[in-house]
């Protein structure tokens, strides 16, 4: 297990893997916000099987954030992350500061309509446009490569598929499954912030995912029923309060009356402190 090697600027970082690219080399890039833990862990794993060199960007994203979120308070600690990267098998991490990222005030945004608009959309309506720029401006910035994305943020994984497909980029954008603790609950690194008692409460949005899962596979095809259902499993958790729960098509995120094919069952909600967010893939049996 080698140390990985500390990028703070874009000039190094871009000759590095020019030079790794030069020698014919792939690479496998990892955007993180830091405070990693092993879901992220999971995608540069994914990517050192897949690529010859792995790099993992830690950048807490100020564009993503509203003004009333938890950006000040956003959990960072570079030395732990070195380390969780080293173990997983990354070679260079790119650790920029704001100045560097953003010179200037941002005239440039990428926004992308239709996926984006809903759920997180909706709920944070910023959000999607601050993630889209900064990930076009790191897949510009590390050039073309394999770019690793959780599921755990599934509409985000939509964003960016659908953006790197229409603008052309050079990257193939992948997609890995959510890695979860014992109990079901999705890790993220907003886990932190959760009391003993939310905690304990928190595993209630998985269970309604499954619920929603066991109704579709036992023969269920009614949208608003398999919604409903999920509802009522948060509702017996006093501790999480519902933002949205769905099922849409895997691909297009729209809604379907009659679920068909491959679905997605999305559900969020706020535990005490932290907002989370969950999912799970359905292929609706045929008949
Ligand atoms: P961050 O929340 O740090 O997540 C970085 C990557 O790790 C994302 O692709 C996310 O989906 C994935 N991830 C998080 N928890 C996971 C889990 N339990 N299992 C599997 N993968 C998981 O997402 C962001 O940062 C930012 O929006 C970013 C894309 C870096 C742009 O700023």
């Amino acid at each position: 297990m080698s140390v990985p090697v500390v990028c703070t600027t874009i000039d190094e970082v871009r000759a590095r893997l020019d030079a790794e690219r030069g020698a014919g080399r792939t690479i496998g890039f990892v955007p993180t916000m830091g405070y990693l833990h092993d879901g992220h862990a999971s995608l540069v794993r994914a990517a050192r099987g897949e690529c010859d060199v792995v790099v993992v960007s830690i950048f807490v994203n100020p564009l993503q954030f509203a003004p009333t979120e938890d950006l000040a308070a956003y959990p960072r600690d570079l030395e732990r992350d070195l380390g969780v990267i080293a173990g997983a098998g990354g070679d260079v991490v790119f650790h920029p500061s704001v100045d560097e990222m953003y010179p200037h005030r941002v005239a440039t945004t990428v926004s992308v309509a239709g996926v984006g608009e809903r759920f997180e959309g909706a709920s944070r309506p910023t959000h999607f446009a601050g993630v889209a720029t900064v990930v076009a401006k790191l897949f510009a910035i590390v050039g073309p490569c394999r770019a690793y994305f959780g599921e755990k943020d599934f509409q985000q994984l939509c964003v960016v598929r659908r953006m790197a497909a229409d603008l052309s980029l050079p990257v193939t954008v992948v997609g890995a499954p959510i890695v979860r603790e014992p109990d079901g609950l999705a890790m993220s690194s907003r886990n932190v912030y959760l009391s003993d008692a939310d905690r304990a409460a928190a595993p209630a949005l998985y269970r309604a995912l499954r619920a929603g899962r066991d109704l579709i596979v036992g023969g269920e095809r009614d949208r608003a029923r398999v919604e409903a259902a999920m509802a009522s499993v948060v509702a017996d958790e006093p501790l999480v309060e519902l933002d949205y729960v769905a099922a849409v098509d895997a691909a297009t995120l729209g809604s379907v009356d009659r679920l068909a094919g491959e679905v997605r069952l999305l559900i969020a909600g706020r535990v005490g402190r932290p907002r989370l967010l969950d999912n799970i893939g359905v292929t609706v049996p045929p008949g």
